[in-house]
């Protein structure tokens, strides 16, 4: 590139300025984008399963009603982040075919079961929390389109994770059988949740290019360190036990330590071998292969407008 180019970029990411879809950028800041946003895109609705699974047997019509929303929130945040990644000169119908064929990645977390209503609590105050402390300082990422996606996904991702505590604070008022699966979904959500954030800084191959160019704001494990930080005083207020023997206030680091995840745990769910893989895989390549004829359909309307307009 010439190296006029390669210097305006570099200013704009030193300004805190936004790279915008016809700005010039190196390769490797494009391959990145991709290969985050696409996977953002795809676990946000692969995420749509684990909760989905409870929309018929919700116990009460309202709650059938807050979770039916909450899911078809992730499908649109799925559609955002598609189209911030089509900006990028990909295609959407490309990106799927890479994530059916295992070339694409999707948060380790939605290959988990969900097993009792109080998963869905869980998974609000846990997993979309995570999204939150992850996602509201890529707010301010340094491509344009992915930035102002996250303004409206994050606004929608506090709502959930709203809706989560809520019916878990619920349930707690409740009797003793629904007290105990809070805590046995809080056991079970805990650590899987801890390893959203990625591998640990000194594992974590893209994270110093990422922060260089400004696509990532933070490293994994200061973003690990926020959600603890954040959510023990949560469920000290819940009545819930975290379950991490370690995890105690530093006084002088005004911080929480905590315990280690399984590390390898992550590796194995990531490379497609934790308790739910295959079925997610299968249901999106079900539901991909049954959605055809949508697509086709769309397709030979917008020929048809196409060729209305040009006579
Ligand atoms: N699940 C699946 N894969 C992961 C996870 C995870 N929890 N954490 C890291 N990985 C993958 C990375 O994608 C990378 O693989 P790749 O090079 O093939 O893409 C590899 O493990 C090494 O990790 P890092 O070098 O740390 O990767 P990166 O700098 O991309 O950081 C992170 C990973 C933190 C997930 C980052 O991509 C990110 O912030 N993404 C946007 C948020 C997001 O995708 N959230 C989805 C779940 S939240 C929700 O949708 C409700």
């Amino acid at each position: 590139a010439p190296p006029e180019l390669q210097k305006r970029f570099e200013d704009t990411i030193a300004r805190d300025q936004r790279i915008e879809p016809r700005d010039w950028m190196p390769d490797g800041y494009r391959k990145t984008l991709v290969r985050q946003v696409a996977q953002h895109a795809h676990s946000e609705i692969i995420g749509m399963q684990p909760e989905g699974e409870w929309i018929t047997r919700a116990p009460s019509l309202r709650r059938k009603a807050i979770l039916f929303a909450k899911v078809q929130d992730e499908a649109g945040h799925g559609l955002y982040l598609y189209s911030a990644a089509e900006t990028l000169g990909v295609d959407r119908a490309d990106l799927t075919e890479r994530l059916l064929e295992g070339r694409q990645k999707y948060s380790s977390i939605f290959n988990y079961p969900t097993r009792n209503f109080a998963d869905v609590g869980v998974i609000g105050w846990f997993v979309d929390g995570a999204a939150i402390c992850n996602q509201v300082p890529l707010c301010r990422s340094s491509y344009g389109p992915y930035a102002r996606a996250m303004v409206r996904i994050c606004k929608e991702e506090s709502f959930h994770q709203r809706q989560g505590y809520e019916l878990l604070m619920t349930m707690m008022r409740g009797t003793d059988a629904q007290r105990a699966m809070v805590q046995d979904a809080v056991d079970r959500w805990w650590w899987p949740s801890l390893m959203m954030f990625g591998p640990p800084d000194d594992d974590s191959p893209n994270s110093a290019r990422s922060m260089a160019w400004k696509i990532k704001r933070h490293s994994n494990d200061e973003l690990r360190q926020r959600f603890v930080d954040m959510t023990v005083p949560q469920a000290e207020k819940l009545g819930v036990t975290l379950p991490d023997p370690d995890l105690r206030w530093n006084e002088d680091r005004g911080r929480y330590d905590f315990g280690t995840p399984d590390w390898s745990e992550l590796k194995r769910v990531i490379t497609g071998d934790g308790p739910c893989n295959e079925e997610r895989m299968a249901r999106r390549r079900a539901a991909h292969e049954e959605g055809a004829w949508v697509r086709e359909a769309a397709a030979a309307h917008a020929a048809k407008q196409a060729a209305r307009t040009q006579n």
